[in-house]
């Protein structure tokens, strides 16, 4: 993947663990600043390899440090030079995500090697919105759930996110918002 995910999950870390736990990871994976170019695309064993080494200094499994990151990430990219790609996307949470596949797609302008899934949103009903996620990856879905919880932050709203059971054509997500 793209350095710039690498720059994200070193900001998490010494966000929550200081400068020290993430030199901690350039050892032990064996990365250095190189590894850390935004505009550069890494063979994805690598992502997953300091994704590893980040779950143990941050002593959670792996599933729960993919969760953290992906709220992580929303924070991260709206502070970037993507915020402002964010801000067009949408200004609630169902039309964000109907758009998320048109935002990747202007990112991946810049960014052309960029692999990026798909999302759409399937079904609202109620207080329940259920949102399909594709992609040619796998093991990547509890991101996608701290993702949506950082979308949920983002718009100000509060609710849960389950994963659905995956299926061919993707794995649905049921995001529920509170009665507020
Ligand atoms: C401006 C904000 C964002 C930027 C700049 C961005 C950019 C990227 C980039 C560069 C990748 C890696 C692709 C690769 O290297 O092959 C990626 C992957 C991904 N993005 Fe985004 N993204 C943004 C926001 C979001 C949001 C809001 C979501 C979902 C709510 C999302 C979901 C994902 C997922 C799940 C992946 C992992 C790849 C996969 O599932 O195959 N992204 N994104």
């Amino acid at each position: 993947m793209y350095g710039m995910i690498h720059r994200g999950i070193r900001e998490m870390v010494v966000e929550l663990k200081g400068a020290e736990a993430w030199s901690e990871i350039e050892q032990s994976c064996a990365i250095g600043p190189v590894e850390l170019i935004s505009a550069v695309v890494y063979d994805d064993a690598m992502t997953l390899a300091i994704v590893g080494a980040a779950s143990q200094v941050l002593e959670m499994d792996v599933p729960t440090c993919l969760k953290h990151f992906g709220r992580y990430w929303i924070r991260f990219a709206e502070r970037g030079s993507y915020g402002a790609l964010m801000n067009f996307t949408g200004q609630n949470l169902t039309t964000f995500i109907a758009n998320l596949d048109r935002m990747h797609a202007s990112v991946a302008l810049a960014l052309p090697q960029a692999n990026t899934p798909s999302f759409s949103v399937v079904g609202s009903d109620g207080p329940e919105i259920r949102v399909r996620y594709w992609s040619s990856r796998e093991g990547l879905e509890p991101f996608v759930v701290g993702l949506l919880e950082g979308l949920l932050d983002r718009f100000g709203e509060i609710g849960t996110v389950t994963q659905c059971d995956a299926k061919s054509n993707g794995t649905d997500f049921v995001i529920t918002l509170a009665d507020t």
